[in-house]
């Protein structure tokens, strides 16, 4: 099988090209064009098409790779949402995806955040680099028998639980379900009581209407003083203009963010004056206990290494004519 890899990254070749060694069937092109309707037609004489989250695979760009003789659209990511189903199934085209690859990466990088806001490391680092020794403005908290509330705990929030339980927290969750498996360590509470007792509070729930900002006014009001806030999961969880009021409470003691609500309007890669000044990605930076990543949550070795390995064997699945748990249809 031939398979036309959009969006290529450096670390993506990396990963794929060390597991194909794996799958002999299979032969990758590489480049670093995203999948639209323009670069559609470049999948022409290939098998299948490897898009990711950014990919705009609508209705004109699977026409265009049905065109092109594609039969199969495998997505390395969870998420699929940019992908036209019905356009798909009209050209019998299936489409596969990656549906969880490493919680604990992101897991463990929501406790670095956590850890990273609360002992100031950020500002520690740019200090000492600038020959500034003195501990002005950098003292934390202990987290040891402190409360960790988990709002979400499926796999990554499962992960974060079991991360805190390590740490000798007491561990408090909320959930629509609850995951009997964390029961032995994790107390589960209604949303109120996580907001009212926790010392660290943790978003790992989806983006749904009913967690469409979830953390607002109303819900950061309820919170402790001194609390840290850490969201890994999708920026719309928090009301940035809230949280921002928030912060000018003197609410938090720390704020991580690996995701933001204004992730995908390409702030920071096109940096004019005018968007940066109506940017609150930019006003949430000018924070001294605000941490932001780049959503690098799920960014390990190991977690890229699972991608590009349930990647492949999605190919294989296809190429067998076998159903598989990670079809999308
Ligand atoms: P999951 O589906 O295993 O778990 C989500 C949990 O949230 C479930 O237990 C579900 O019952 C719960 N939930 C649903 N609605 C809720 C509500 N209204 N209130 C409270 N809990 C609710 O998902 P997983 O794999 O743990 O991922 C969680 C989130 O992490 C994803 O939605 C995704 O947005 C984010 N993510 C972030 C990455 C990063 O690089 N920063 C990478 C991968 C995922």
């Amino acid at each position: 099988m031939r398979i036309l890899f959009y969006d290529t990254k450096s670390y993506d070749e990396t990963s794929f090209q060390e597991i194909l060694k794996s799958f002999p069937g299979i032969s990758i092109e590489f480049t670093k064009s995203d999948l639209d309707s323009r670069t559609a037609a470049l999948a022409e004489g290939f098998d299948a098409v490897c898009a990711f989250v950014s990919s705009d695979v609508g209705t004109h760009t699977v026409e265009i790779l049905h065109s092109k003789g594609i039969r199969l659209i495998l997505m390395r990511c969870a998420g699929f949402n940019n992908v036209d189903l019905e356009a798909a199934a009209k050209y019998d085209i299936r489409v596969m995806r990656v549906p969880g690859y490493s919680p604990e990466a992101v897991a463990e990088h929501a406790m670095a955040l956590a850890l990273a806001s609360n002992r100031r490391l950020h500002k520690a680092y740019n200090k000492v680099r600038e020959n500034d020794f003195s501990l002005s403005g950098l003292m934390g908290f202990n987290f040891y028998q402190k409360t960790a509330g988990i709002i979400g705990t499926g796999k990554i929030g499962a992960a974060m639980c079991r991360i805190c339980h390590g740490f000798g927290m007491k561990v408090i969750a909320y959930d629509v379900y609850q995951n009997e498996s964390l029961k032995a360590f994790t107390e589960y509470v209604s949303l109120e009581k996580l907001l009212s007792d926790s010392d660290v509070i943790s978003l790992h729930c989806p983006l749904t209407d009913d967690t469409f900002h979830i953390i607002n006014i109303d819900t950061i009001r309820q919170m402790k003083d001194g609390v840290i806030l850490v969201n890994t999961s999708r920026g719309a969880l928090v009301k940035t203009n809230d949280l921002i009021e928030g912060i000018r409470m003197h609410k938090f003691a720390g704020v991580g963010l690996d995701v933001y609500e204004e992730e995908t309007n390409n702030v920071f890669e096109d940096r004019s004056d005018e968007i940066l000044e109506h940017s609150t990605t930019a006003r949430l930076l000018s924070f001294p206990n605000v941490v932001i990543t780049s959503h690098q949550g799920f960014f390990t070795k190991e977690a890229l290494a699972a991608i590009a390995g349930t990647t492949l064997q999605n190919a294989v699945d296809f190429e067998a004519g076998k159903e598989s748990a990670n079809d999308v249809r």
